[in-house]
């Protein structure tokens, strides 16, 4: 994990309440902050690469941090989302930490050292895609052969499996080992992205072609010229623009909205899908022609209990990238009986959750059998039990006496330091955090004490 931290960074700035004046503006700069404004989240569209992190402004509600996250998964893309919220709405900024924030600011914080340290902060975060795969089970390691085979020869492919298989793994995995590998990897998740974006974002448009349209975009089919397109769940589509896809595909032309004529584009396809495209194809929902053209080459990976190999050089490969830091470094031979012993059916997305959730409950070196909460059976594409009790305000702050705090791990300590952080960052005073994080005063006092005595700086509060 990188610690150093960054120097100066480009933010998109998301506010549709109010502009800031030249002086902020002045200020933020002096902080080491960039700032592009965007009028909407759907102007995320933009290229991303070079954005360090995405402000928003919340009011009343998390709702626009709902759908920048939405937007970005789509584009297949992590970034920082630092969310400003006005100081009388501090319940906002708690479940907007809940909801996955990198920290909350109050909306009129201008200070230079607040935003200064908020940088330094960017680019310390966890990158699972940074770290190197596994594939140790037999028939993982012939995918992987046979994947390296198919970069090499550079031609479309498309990979089919269930949810959580690894997928868009393997899809950077054929983008690294080609020649293509210092060209870009784009991805677009066709599934994520509201249908009245998805052409704007795959074909680009001229300035001017549409209101608002104020500069001219490139599509992801510019943006991946001497690379790599990813085109994830691409079963999910819109009939209407599968064609126009593989018109791209035919000619290797691409036209912007708004242009006169085509620019010619270099790129390899790399597509996706967990759908059965055939049954897709019988049932008028998605093009043959376009399926044929796709499916050059087809690398279909197996479900994780298929390869059961895979199963504790997985867990212990997730563990080392969450757990390096928190002390956990090991399972007991139970945990290990119940990890081989599931079915998974949400594959290695799940077992990435499961270990994150072992982490927060799990206070000893080893995780044991108590601390695996699989998640629920037939709900696979809802959010696991744990997650709606964690999205709750936090009962287990006031819970906490003297002896189990003393017990607490360090994740969960670290989780608790964030949302109080937010809460008093935003409170008028300690009295109105408490009230916002649910809990009395008194325990507020004691919270910090011990986030204190436990190294956690909690100094620039009042
Ligand atoms: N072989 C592997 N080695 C290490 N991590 C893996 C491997 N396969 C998958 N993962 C991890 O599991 C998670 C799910 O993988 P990925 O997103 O590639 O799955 P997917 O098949 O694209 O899922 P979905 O169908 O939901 O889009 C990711 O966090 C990924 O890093
Ligand atoms: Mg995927």
């Amino acid at each position: 994990m990188n610690n150093s931290g960054l120097q100066n960074a480009n933010v998109l700035w998301l506010d549709t309440v109010s502009p800031f004046s030249e002086e902020e503006l002045l200020r933020l700069r002096s902080a080491g902050v960039q700032v592009l404004k965007v009028r909407s989240a759907s102007d995320l569209g933009v290229d991303l690469k070079h954005v360090d992190a995405i402000v928003i402004r919340l009011t009343t509600d998390t709702g626009l941090l709902d759908e920048v996250k939405r937007i970005l998964r789509g584009l297949l893309c992590s970034l920082p989302l630092i969310c400003r919220v006005d100081r009388h709405c501090l319940e906002v900024g708690v479940q907007a930490m809940h909801g996955g924030a990198f920290d909350v600011i109050a909306s009129d914080e201008w200070s230079e050292s607040v935003w200064r340290s908020m940088v330094s902060r960017m680019g310390r975060t966890p990158d699972v895609a940074s770290q190197s795969y596994v594939f140790v089970d037999p028939s993982s390691q012939k995918l992987l052969e046979l994947a390296r085979r198919v970069a090499a020869a550079g031609v479309t492919t498309l990979l089919t499996g269930p949810t959580g298989v690894g997928k868009e793994v393997l899809a950077r995995i054929l983008h690294e080992a080609s020649p293509r590998r210092n060209g870009p990897f784009i991805g677009l998740n066709c599934a994520a992205i509201p249908e009245t974006m998805i052409e704007d974002l795959l074909f680009g448009h001229e300035k001017g072609a549409f209101t608002g349209a104020a500069r001219e975009h490139k599509g992801v089919f510019e943006q991946a010229e001497g690379g790599s397109l990813f085109l994830d769940e691409i079963g999910e589509m819109p009939f209407s623009l599968q064609s126009k896809l593989l018109r791209v595909l035919q000619e290797r032309q691409v036209t912007r909205l708004g242009a006169q004529s085509p620019i010619s584009v270099d790129f390899r396809l790399i597509a996706a899908t967990n759908k059965d495209l055939r049954a897709a194809i019988l049932g008028r929902e998605f093009r043959e022609d376009l399926y044929f053209r796709i499916s050059t080459f087809r690398l279909s990976i197996p479900a994780l209990v298929e390869r059961p190999g895979d199963i504790l050089p997985l867990a212990n490969h997730l563990l080392n990238v969450f757990g390096a830091d928190v002390g956990v470094n090991g399972f007991t031979e139970e945990a290990e009986n119940m990890l081989l012993g599931y079915e998974w059916p949400g594959n290695v997305r799940e077992l990435s959750n499961v270990l994150q959730r072992a982490l927060v409950i799990c206070s000893g070196p080893l995780i044991d059998a108590g601390h695996l909460l699989f998640d629920e059976p037939s709900l696979s594409s809802a959010k696991p039990a744990f997650v709606e009790r964690i999205a709750q305000p936090l009962p287990e702050l006031e819970a906490v006496g003297d002896q189990e705090g003393a017990a607490l791990g360090p994740a969960i300590r670290n989780r608790e330091h964030r949302v109080i952080m937010a809460a008093l960052q935003t409170a008028p005073n300690r009295v109105e955090a408490a009230k916002a994080l649910g809990i009395s005063p008194r325990t507020l006092r004691y919270k910090l004490a011990q986030l204190r005595d436990h190294g956690l700086s909690v100094s620039a509060i009042q």
